[in-house]
């Protein structure tokens, strides 16, 4: 017989097939599982008992522990098969439990440029809590979880969510802002998001990381009741609503103790009172003991195993951890896995859907930005009338920023501001999206003259100002982890820039794209400024839309933007002294490991963060907590409190104006006096959609907890009988509606 082309051919691809079979199997490393635990209809509890019962103790171990990171700790034999991302952890094989391939996913996954792959940059997520969305924000987590699960990944360490108590921490673009309802409903419904795809959610950094400078070795003091009712209830919030499979516990001491091995935090609040049902896994190199984090309800060590590996065997050998610790750290990891579906409905590696990114990114980029003035109707602007723009500074020309560290998303060819090629992520450089708003605006205006400046000559900058009809400067702060801020000032220069080029054109536009709040000298100088945030893969579209009046901005401040640093309740971050600093060198995450010696911070503003704060002091501020312009103009009318367990507030809200508009409508309540709460507090809100001339009944249902404090003799939550005023408008500083009930 004989074997034409296309026979041989076929042949040849078996017989290769064949021969490859066992490098393919290496590739695919999950047997078909088996067992009784594969049986999706039993609970998640009850597969992970199931499945224990077939362990071993080293089999135990090893899934309460990460693989190792180049420098820190011992490499496992297994970190070969990571994905690439922060963290790795060996799975069991023979009984279908699939590794634990963690990436960190704040905006969208990181590290993808180095692993070869694509992702989406969503706007940062202090920007993404500026749209106050509770849908958005289920989109926000959902994009997340699928782009991680197309590169291969089935759990995310995102989910930041400490309060802006620090409004000059470097990680505040990753967090929600400074109340911790809105933080906490906003988490909970990433996360939910995020896992309804079926990956492995986290939130983090719990608790009170709310400073970089110093974050191994800083012991924060606070009081029971004011971490109670601000950074923890962010936290408690977003689990109650999420059930998050992971908690990652932070660096810094709390009371004495570092968060990884604080009893309080860990076991008292968070697994006996909140009832978190998931895992607990240290921030990387967090981890300073075994016996101790463990009893105080540490499940998992990452990356490495210098405390959770060996040291934990023989811990448990010794019955210095028994074992019904250890296997309750084991059932949790279990649970979470069975829970959230990455057992049943393992990732399988595609190509990101980028346009679908694209869409996701553009749309919350738009419900994001915060207009903050427009003076005389500046904006939007007419693209059938405006003849000339200056675009000047933050390299508008080409991108728009990011906000740096383990967050970082790689941009598509690298840095936008590095020739092609060149423009590799490196920690802590500044990144720039290739988003180029020089690109979207002359798009926008097409007949427009539309020229550059760099921003970085003042009076060339001016001299093209001069001559435009309207002039957009666009000025950045960027922040990262790692770091925080020496000042709220915008730096290079960019104050005096935004004056020069205000005082040579009375239409001068600010865009800023920053990450914590800036101070404004030149504020009464210019006509329109507009937070941009760090508004990821398409920000520039979304930036045109809102300039040029095809979306009608809808955003509200989730933090306050001070006057001045004088008037935040720290005056200065007390930052280490040199002898808590670890040495750097190959050691460094052993002396981490070992404990750096504690200096003090002490967080007496205590219940007032934020507007809170600003509200208690009479301090005038800058742009308070909820506000944000719009295109159009709203009213509030016809105000209704009815009292009882949850307590509804009422009222109506009509669109005054000529556009259709969104509006951020909320609701604050006071406490009755006595109870020692700062004047204000925000117990609720909903954006409400309107045409022009519409109105529309609002009801907003305010939960018990939301109105009561929490009682430390009693170790409860308690609503104080007493007269509640509620109050509900546009912004924390104007609120027209106001009514008082008494509450039981
Ligand atoms: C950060 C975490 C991050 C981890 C892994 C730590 O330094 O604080 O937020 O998830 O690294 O990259």
């Amino acid at each position: 017989m004989r074997l034409g082309r296309t026979n041989l051919l076929r042949v040849g691809a078996v017989i290769l097939s064949i021969a490859l079979l066992p490098a393919f199997a290496q590739f695919n490393p999950q047997p078909k599982p088996t067992g009784p635990w594969m049986n999706a209809s039993l609970s998640p509890d009850e597969r992970a008992d199931l499945v224990m019962k077939q362990m071993t103790l080293d089999e135990k171990i090893r899934l309460l522990h990460g693989t190792g990171m180049f420098g820190l700790s011992p490499m496992s034999p297994g970190y070969e098969a990571s994905n690439g991302g922060a963290g790795y952890v060996i799975g069991i094989p023979r009984l279908g439990i699939p590794a634990i391939q963690m990436s960190d996913a704040a905006y969208g996954v990181r590290s993808s440029g180095q692993n070869g792959r694509y992702s989406t940059a969503l706007p940062n997520n202090l920007a993404s809590a500026a749209s106050w969305d509770l849908k958005a924000a289920y989109q926000y987590g959902a994009l997340i979880g699928q782009e991680l699960r197309a590169q291969g990944y089935n759990m995310s360490l995102g989910g930041g969510v400490n309060l802006t108590r620090e409004p000059r921490n470097g990680r505040n673009f990753e967090y929600l802002g400074e109340d911790p309802i809105l933080a906490g409903k906003l988490v909970g419904q990433v996360m939910t998001g995020l896992q309804a795809q079926h990956v492995l959610g986290d939130i983090k950094h719990y608790a009170l990381n709310d400073q970089e400078s110093g974050r191994n070795s800083v012991n924060v003091n606070i009081d029971k009741r004011a971490m109670r009712e601000t950074d923890l209830l962010a936290f408690e919030i977003g689990i109650h609503d999420a059930d998050p499979a992971g908690v990652m516990c932070s660096y810094n001491r709390v009371n004495g103790d570092y968060a990884c091995e604080n009893k309080y935090l860990l076991t008292d609040v968070l697994k006996k009172d909140w009832k978190f049902k998931g895992f607990v896994l240290s921030d990387w190199g967090a981890t300073h003991s075994v016996a101790k984090a463990s009893a105080a309800g540490l499940d998992h060590e990452e990356p490495g195993e210098i405390f959770y590996g060996e040291p934990m065997k023989k811990a448990v050998e010794s019955g210095k951890v028994p074992m019904s610790e250890l296997n309750d750290h084991v059932h949790r990891i279990l649970r979470a896995m069975f829970a959230t579906g990455v057992i049943d409905d393992p990732p399988q590696k595609s190509v990101v859907d980028v346009v679908h990114g694209f869409e996701v990114s553009q749309k919350i980029a738009e419900q994001s930005m915060v207009l903050l003035r427009n003076e005389n109707s500046q904006l939007p602007l007419d693209a059938s009338r405006v003849q000339t723009i200056a675009v000047i500074g933050a390299h508008s020309d080409v991108g728009m920023l990011s906000g740096g560290g383990s967050a970082q998303v790689d941009p598509p060819g690298g840095n936008a501001i590095m020739p092609p090629g060149k423009g590799a992520t490196r920690w802590q450089e500044h990144i720039w999206f290739p988003t180029s708003p020089l690109k979207t605006i002359q798009a926008k205006a097409a007949k427009a003259k539309v020229e550059y400046d760099a921003g970085t000559d003042l009076d060339s900058a001016a001299a093209l100002a001069k001559n435009a009809d309207v002039a957009i400067v666009f000025a950045s702060q960027w922040v990262s982890e790692g770091m925080d801020l020496p000042s709220l000032t915008l730096p290079d220069n960019q104050d005096a820039l935004i004056a020069k080029v205000a005082a040579a054109n009375p239409h001068t536009i600010v865009v800023l794209e920053t990450g914590d709040p800036v101070t404004m000298p030149w504020v009464n100088d210019v006509s329109a400024i507009l937070e941009a945030w760090y508004p990821g893969s398409r920000g520039a579209d979304a930036l045109a839309n809102v300039l040029f009046g095809d979306v009608n901005p809808s955003a509200k401040l989730p933090i306050t933007f001070p006057k001045s640093e004088a008037d935040l309740p720290h005056l200065k971050i007390v930052t280490p002294p040199p002898a808590s600093m670890p040495k750097f060198g190959p050691n460094t995450w052993k002396q981490i490991a070992a404990g750096l010696p504690a200096f003090q911070t002490t967080y007496d503003e205590g219940l007032k963060v934020g507007y809170k704060w600003y509200d208690a002091e009479h301090k005038a501020v800058l742009f308070p907590f909820g506000y944000g312009l719009s295109y159009t103009t709203y009213s509030y009318s016809n105000f209704k409190v009815e009292p009882g367990s949850d307590v509804h507030v009422s009222f109506t809200v009509a669109n005054t104006g000529n556009r259709a508009g969104a509006e951020i409508a909320e609701v604050y309540a006071a406490l009755p006096a006595g109870t020692g709460e700062p004047p204000k507090r925000l117990v609720g809100w909903s954006k409400v959609e309107l045409n022009p001339g519409e109105s529309k009944d609002v009801t907003v249902q305010v939960e018990p907890k939301y109105l009561s404090i929490f009682n430390v003799e009693k170790d409860a939550w308690q609503r104080v009988p007493g007269e509640y005023t509620f109050m509900a408008g546009p912004s924390s500083q104007t609120l027209p509606l106001k009514d008082s009930v008494n509450l039981q």
